[in-house]
């Protein structure tokens, strides 16, 4: 199968029930992208595919070869980081790193989501643009990413930093 991975295709001679974090972090050497749980459950695996945030390991690769797979690895460089990846190291917003892959790649795609006006289960009725960032949405847009270190409270500034705000 082909996979485009950080602009980038590779041809990978795969098992078809090979997941898409296993392609990456296994056959790609990507290990950007961790593998906490391998059950959608932590968000350590998440990866952009077309710029939409996705647990990887829920994701068959086979299924994604028309797609472009955007790994933290692809989001910027040391010397020149993406807002989010400043942003959190600007405000500290991690301990041990594990998670942080995952929440990086995560918060690009959940400000992807907030610029389209996408509601969360925390908007309000008549929300404005505005509000769509306040602490409890950004808190409730990230809950799908967890971090045992419980570096949530640097994260949102973080993110309000990457976010221009
Ligand atoms: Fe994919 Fe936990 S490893 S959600
Ligand atoms: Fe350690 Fe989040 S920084 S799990």
């Amino acid at each position: 199968m082909r996979l485009t991975v950080n602009g980038v295709e590779h041809d990978l001679d795969l098992d078809p029930r090979t997941t898409v974090l296993d392609a990456l972090r296994e056959h790609l050497g990507l290990t950007g992208a961790k593998k906490g749980c391998d059950h959608g459950q932590c968000g350590a695996c998440t990866v952009l595919l077309d710029g939409r945030r996705v647990n990887s390991c829920l994701v068959l690769a086979v299924a994604q070869q028309d797609t472009e797979i955007t790994t933290i690895e692809g989001l910027g460089s040391e010397a020149e980081p993406h807002p989010v990846q400043r942003g959190f190291l600007d405000h500290d917003g991690f301990q041990c790193g594990y998670c942080t892959p995952g929440q990086i790649c995560s918060a690009v795609g959940m400000l992807d989501e907030v610029a389209r006006g996408w509601p969360s289960a925390a908007t309000q009725p008549g929300a404005g643009e505005a509000d769509l960032l306040s602490d409890a949405e950004i808190r409730e847009r990230m809950s799908g990413n967890l971090c045992r270190c419980g570096a949530y409270p640097n994260m949102v500034p973080a993110i309000r930093q990457a976010a221009g705000r």
